[in-house]
């Protein structure tokens, strides 16, 4: 099965509202894919993603980050999404890392988060990451083998005290 990271567009607009309303339908946690929760017209959060992506119009509470869309190429269909942070902010050294990604509910345990994690590994090396630190909320089994199963190393957990979680924190070595 060929999965793709590609970027955003208005070419998939209607697969962004179906993998948002699945998610919402769902009631499940949408991580690494910004406020999509929040943005019904899927135009504004492709904006969204385009003034995140560089230091000139990233939000001032946010860092430069690079938002993927992870499609089967055999029916164009979006299955996950993947965010790619260039570097920390306090929030995200402590607790929310490098990375953070999700895969629409109807697609889960196909092995998916495993490969879109591995297939963004090349795109850190090339904006110049040594290590990258994936976290995952100590529940959340399905998250902590993605990261074991792409070389994650446990490093600490830590109590983030907003969400009322205990986040295990990973680095991944990229040399
Ligand atoms: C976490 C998530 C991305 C996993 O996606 P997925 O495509 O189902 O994961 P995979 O199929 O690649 O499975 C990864 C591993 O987790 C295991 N797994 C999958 N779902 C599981 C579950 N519900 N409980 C326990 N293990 C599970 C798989 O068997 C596999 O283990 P293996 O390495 O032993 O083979 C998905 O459940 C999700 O989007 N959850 C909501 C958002 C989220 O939690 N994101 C991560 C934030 S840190």
């Amino acid at each position: 099965m060929k999965l793709i990271l590609k970027t955003p567009t208005a070419q998939y607009s209607d697969e962004i509202a179906s993998f948002r309303e699945e998610f919402l339908q769902d009631g499940s946690s949408m991580d690494g894919c910004y406020n999509l929760r929040g943005l019904k017209n899927p135009n504004d959060w492709i904006k969204y993603c385009d003034d995140c992506s560089k230091m000139e119009t990233v939000p001032a509470h946010w860092v430069v980050s690079t938002q993927f869309i992870y499609v089967r190429e055999c029916d164009d269909r979006i299955v996950g999404m993947i965010q790619i942070r260039h570097y920390f902010n306090e929030f995200l050294e402590k607790y929310g890392g490098h990375i953070g990604y999700c895969v629409r509910p109807s697609e889960r345990k196909k092995g998916y988060a495993k490969q879109m994690l591995r297939d963004c590994l090349p795109y850190c090396r090339k904006i110049g990451l040594k290590k990258i630190l994936v976290s995952c909320i100590d529940s959340n089994e399905a998250s902590r083998k993605t990261i074991v199963s792409n070389g994650g190393t446990y490093e600490s957990t830590v109590f983030y005290a907003k969400a009322g979680v205990n986040l295990e924190r990973y680095w991944i070595d990229l040399i």
